[in-house]
């Protein structure tokens, strides 16, 4: 019999491993299969169903036909109502060429480590952090540069506490506002205390807004890049449907900054996965454009349920 020759995988892949929060909702789907009444709290995943207008919307498209390859970084209505969305929620202004729709904003930000860092290049990662980001900068031969963050400071990244990480090779920084997993938000004034620190240093900024409409207690959002235009000028704001829109299967995000980089990141999907799913497309302008009273709806069932959870614990705890 012929001997099976050994499979040698790339170096790059023994790097990083499977990401652990899909393979807890794995876990979770596989027992839930099986019968066992479980709560997921593994992945971030809003429990709802796509809003009927924005699956009425990718329906329409389907009718239509909009069913072929479309530009490569988004059809132009969609990076309309984006742009108008920035606009509108941030104050922020963007041409369409400032602009990257992509499979995910997982896929923008991934495509965005690729063209942006490189081998030994160092990246500020505030722990507690969203599991994607080390791998993802390994993937770039990228360094994450993981910083704890003081509980008593609700789990963020202080100016002083930054300036004590940052060395020679220090390129970049993620801030993940509102936080996943710790949920904290980070108030304009604490985002102008850093926001010296990373123009003193030329740091580029990755500014993950994408739990931006998942807010309680009226705090108020604030995206680094709305602070000043030089500001804006060395941030990648990454902000998707997903999570705002119950969309998460749809795999719609986007990412706007320095158009030179995003040109590059379309150059990659180009050669990657080429457009987001066209339909998709579709969707997410219905979401973007339509009403947006269901997005309230969700996030005061949310708080609701938070409230209550913290109630119970603090009932337990009391005992
Ligand atoms: C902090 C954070 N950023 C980005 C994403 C990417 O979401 P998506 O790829 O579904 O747009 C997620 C998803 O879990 C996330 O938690």
């Amino acid at each position: 019999m012929k001997e099976k020759k050994k499979v040698v995988l790339a170096k790059r892949i023994g790097q990083i491993k499977p990401s652990p929060t899909l393979a807890i909702d794995t876990k979770c789907k596989a027992l839930a299969v099986q019968g066992v009444d479980i709560v997921n709290f593994g992945i971030g995943e809003p429990d709802f169903d796509t809003p009927d207008n924005i699956r009425q919307a990718a329906i329409s498209a389907i009718q239509e036909g909009f069913t072929r390859y479309t530009a490569v970084g988004g059809i132009p209505d969609l990076k309309e109502a984006i742009i108008q969305k920035f606009k509108q929620d941030n104050n922020l202004d963007y041409r369409p060429e400032e602009i990257v729709v992509s499979c995910g904003g997982k896929h923008s930000l991934y495509n965005l480590f690729q063209v942006l860092f490189e081998r030994g290049d160092e990246v500020i990662v505030p722990a507690p952090y969203w599991v994607s980001y080390p791998p993802m900068l390994l993937l770039a031969e990228a360094v994450p540069v993981i910083v704890a963050t003081p509980e008593d400071n609700g789990f963020k990244l202080t100016p002083e506490r930054l300036r004590e990480c940052l060395t020679p090779r220090t390129k970049g920084l993620i801030l993940n506002s509102p936080s996943n997993p710790t949920g904290s938000v980070y108030t304009r004034e604490e985002l102008e205390a850093l926001a010296e620190v990373i123009l003193e240093h030329h740091l580029f900024v990755i500014s993950d807004d994408i739990y931006e409409k998942i807010l309680f207690d009226g705090q108020e959002f604030v995206s680094l890049a709305q602070l000043d235009p030089e500001l804006k000028a060395r941030t990648f704001v990454l902000n998707g449907v997903s999570k705002t829109y119950a969309m998460t299967g749809w795999r719609i995000g986007y990412m706007a900054g320095l158009e030179t980089v995003i040109k590059a990141v379309t150059k990659i999907q180009s050669q990657s996965t080429s457009n987001p799913n066209s339909i998709a497309q579709k969707a997410a302008v219905e979401a973007l454009r339509g009403p947006q009273d269901s997005v309230a709806a969700m996030v005061q069932e949310f708080a609701w349920r938070r409230d209550d959870i913290l109630s119970r614990l603090a009932w337990f705890w009391g005992r």
